[in-house]
């Protein structure tokens, strides 16, 4: 069984939590509603919305005791945002020491109003990472029971393998749609598949200019064909996207950062959709802007 089998299909974003402006109340609706559609998984990362979503999401839950249980929490540590005062640091930078990682998961806990991560990544890959003292960190919070799994985002495949062969990675949460298809051909999904993990995909519309707001030769080329394939097979633009990642072998976890519930619903309904290899190769084709070689 894969370690990331416990996710959801796929995964809600929080990242634009803070942007939205929703009191504890009308955040609590949302996850419940959430979850209700099957998307019981919620990523967050410490920074999220300037160190303050996982506090406005951990307000929420406190509304709803017993909800937590429901859920499956995922969050990441490694980056110190310059000029915040819970970042500390006067140049942004990377930090995967011991302090730092046990103190940030300390703080999401309390944020989160949590005992436990169901997942800890570190958010991009240091320069400076010490391999044998983030598995002994991360050997330490799984005894503790405050993370119960543990993985990687942004890694090449050659980072991963250095922290894998110290510590067992339960996935790699990567930026892919066919704007960006290096994954595919870099080898970092091939060591996942090769591995048995599934990937977790952020921005999986590639922020939304998958579907308009970027008005470069790519992007046009990608809208128009995603609209073309989505009125040919009678869904959404954003379906035929989500069910360009889903094709993948690896049967990766999207993550959905739309918070509207028509945005979750074109979400799911990929789960039911399954492009043809040829479909898959127009997108491909599209994002490149020529054929497979
Ligand atoms: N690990 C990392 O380094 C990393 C980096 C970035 C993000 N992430 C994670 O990935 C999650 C998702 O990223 P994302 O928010 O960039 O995802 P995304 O799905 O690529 O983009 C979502 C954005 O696209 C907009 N959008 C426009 N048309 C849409 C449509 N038809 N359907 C759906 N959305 C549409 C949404 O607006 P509406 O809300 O109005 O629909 C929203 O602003 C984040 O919340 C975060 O958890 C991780």
């Amino acid at each position: 069984m894969s370690p990331t089998a416990a996710l959801s299909p796929f995964v809600a974003g929080t990242w634009r939590l803070a942007e939205r402006g929703w009191s504890a109340a009308q955040t609590l609706r949302w996850i419940e509603a959430t979850a209700e559609a099957g998307v019981s998984s919620f990523d967050h990362a410490d920074i999220y919305g300037g160190y303050t979503v996982e506090a406005l999401f951990g307000d929420a839950l406190a509304l709803a005791p017993g909800l937590r249980q429901r859920l499956q929490l995922v969050s990441k540590c490694g980056i110190r945002l310059a000029g915040h005062p819970r970042g500390a640091a006067r140049v942004k930078h990377y930090d995967t020491s011991r302090a730092h990682i046990v103190a940030s998961v300390e703080q999401s806990l309390r944020e989160l109003h949590t005992d436990r991560l169901d997942l800890l990544l570190i958010h991009r890959p240091d320069p400076l990472l010490d391999a044998a003292e983030v598995a002994a960190t991360v050997a330490d919070l799984k005894r503790d029971g405050k993370i119960l799994a543990f993985g990687v985002s942004n890694f090449s495949p050659a980072q991963f393998a250095l922290l894998d062969t110290h510590t067992p990675l339960a996935t790699n949460q990567i930026e892919l749609h066919p704007l960006r298809r290096e994954p595919l051909h870099d080898g970092t999904l091939d060591q996942l598949q090769q591995r048995g993990l599934r990937p977790m995909v952020w921005s999986p519309l590639a922020g939304g200019r998958l579907l308009g707001g970027d008005e470069s030769p790519d992007a046009q080329r990608v809208r128009w064909v995603l609209g073309s394939i989505a009125a040919r097979l009678g869904v959404a633009p954003a379906t035929v996207a989500y069910a360009w990642l889903l094709r993948h072998p690896t049967r990766p976890h999207p993550l959905i950062g739309s918070m509207r519930p028509e945005g979750l619903q074109e979400a799911l309904a990929a789960l039911t959709l399954t492009l043809d290899a040829q479909t898959w190769a127009e997108l491909w084709q599209a994002g490149a802007g020529q054929a497979l070689p």
